[in-house]
């Protein structure tokens, strides 16, 4: 008996463009609690619907998984906004040995196709988009995650400017764990909840930062079951995308969350992008902020509760 379920779907897919199929289970790496794909049974699949991700190895690789637990007779339908790597999806596909059926709707690109006899151009992208360890950064990491190959240079620069932290803290939006691994040099923190809504990150993080003091979780800052609560400090370089477009809310939103986990007098230290209109909500829920200078595009402040 295959134990995996006959439908899935990976992002959220609206009506208008394709049907999600009945009783499909959730697949992406961005929805806390997903199911994992890669952990479906080879070719247990009927029927797939994915939103293909943006960047092209992790297209490759989400597509090629899909198409690795495809049935010999199910379908897969794949889409993306032309200009979001749609117009490549049937060049990615004939790639993989699946040629496809495709339309255009709503400025999206629409493919079906289905499984190919011969997996061996689906195995070699998956073995190109898997978690590895990269020597250079000594780090694990996927693409698809945030600044999967490099380190940031906000994350750069939050690190120079912030001091050794003492007491218990947080990390939202942890990424692979570069900032938490350096918050946990210090030897006066002792504890540290590292917080992201992608898997693979959390994945990645959970090999990078082997510390007895680390509670790495896998959830949406805005709504988390069982928050950390009265922190001496958070840490954080907030997110402003969503889906490929900016989205200025979600980091006020990380703001707010922080300033709620601290307890009076405590810390938050994060870095963002310069244009980025965060000093309102800083000023709204911090008795004290100080800013830490600007540089290369980036600004760093501290906001005392
Ligand atoms: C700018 S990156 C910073 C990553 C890491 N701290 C670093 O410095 O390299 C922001 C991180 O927030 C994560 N993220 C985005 N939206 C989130 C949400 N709603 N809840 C939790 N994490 C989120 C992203 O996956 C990404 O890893």
């Amino acid at each position: 008996m295959p134990s995996s379920p006959a439908a899935a779907v990976y992002g959220t897919v609206l009506p208008a463009l394709a049907d999600t199929p009945a009783g499909a289970v959730q697949v992406s790496p961005l929805m806390p609690g997903a199911a994992s794909l890669e952990a479906m049974e080879a070719g247990s699949l009927a029927s797939m619907l994915m939103l293909a991700p943006q960047g092209t190895l992790e297209r490759r690789y989400a597509i090629a998984q899909a198409l690795r637990a495809l049935a010999p007779d199910g379908r897969l339908t794949v889409l993306a906004p032309k200009d979001k790597g749609g117009s490549r999806l049937a060049g990615d596909l004939a790639a993989l040995g699946a040629p496809c059926n495709e339309t255009a709707r709503r400025h999206h690109r629409i493919c079906v196709a289905g499984r190919p006899a011969d997996l061996g151009a689906v195995e070699g992208a998956i073995a190109e988009g898997a978690p590895r360890y990269l020597e250079r950064l000594g780090l694990w990491t996927q693409p698809g995650v945030f600044s999967w190959d490099r380190v940031d240079a906000g994350t750069a620069q939050l690190m120079e400017r912030m001091p050794a932290l003492t007491g218990r803290g947080a990390d939202l939006g942890c990424g692979l764990g570069v900032l938490a691994a350096r918050v946990l040099q210090s030897p006066a923190v002792s504890a540290l909840v590292l917080v992201d809504n992608d898997r693979r990150a959390v994945e990645a993080a959970r090999r990078n930062v082997d510390d007895a003091r680390a509670d790495i979780r896998w959830a949406d800052v805005r709504a988390m079951e069982q928050a950390p609560a009265d922190l001496d400090f958070v840490v954080m370089n907030p997110p402003f995308h969503v889906g490929g477009a900016e989205d200025r809310a979600l980091g006020q939103a990380f703001i707010r969350q922080a300033a709620a986990m601290l307890k009076k007098g405590g810390v938050l230290w994060i870095v963002a992008n310069r244009h980025l209109p965060y000093e309102a909500v800083l000023a709204e829920h911090f008795a004290r902020v100080t800013p830490h200078g600007e540089d290369a595009g980036f600004k760093v402040h501290e906001a005392r509760r």
